[in-house]
């Protein structure tokens, strides 16, 4: 079992967000950078054991096309998935949502029922930053 951090991050918000999260969920995690060209995202493949928590800013309420992509190219091979999502304080309308939906059609394990909007969780992540 693995716990993976896979973080898109072209400002560095969403990764430090991510990275503190993830280090106290588990300190030793394996980091995948969404954001790097120069990956080849098709190699990535993850087993039932494993955890993977992805971390994604909101560009117009959205996933930004690019990590979707790249998103695109893995084998989510029934790991579980954590999604965090950070946010400029004005909406993250859909991206929660577009971002299971991705998950779910590579394979993550998807543990709501249909049609339901996943579990979000508000975390005063600018106050985190600070400590
Ligand atoms: C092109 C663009 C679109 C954005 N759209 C939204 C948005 O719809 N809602 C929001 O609350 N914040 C929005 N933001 C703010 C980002 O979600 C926020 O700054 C985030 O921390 C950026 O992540 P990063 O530092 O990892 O790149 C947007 C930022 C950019 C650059």
């Amino acid at each position: 079992m693995s716990v993976y951090n896979l973080t898109f991050s072209p400002t560095g918000g969403t990764k430090r967000a991510a990275d503190l999260f993830t280090r106290s969920f588990c300190p030793e995690n394996i980091c995948i950078d969404l954001t790097s060209h120069n990956e080849n995202y098709s190699s990535y493949s993850f087993s039932e054991e494993d955890i993977c928590i992805v971390s994604v800013p909101s560009y117009g309420g959205r996933v930004p096309s690019i990590a979707v992509s790249r998103l695109r190219q893995m084998n989510g091979g029934k790991a579980k998935a954590i999604l965090l999502v950070v946010y400029g304080n004005r909406a993250y309308d859909d991206t929660f949502v577009e971002l299971q939906d991705v998950l779910t059609d590579v394979g993550f394990r998807n543990h709501r029922p249909e049609n339901s909007a996943p579990d979000v969780v508000f975390a005063p992540v600018n106050v985190l930053l600070r400590q």
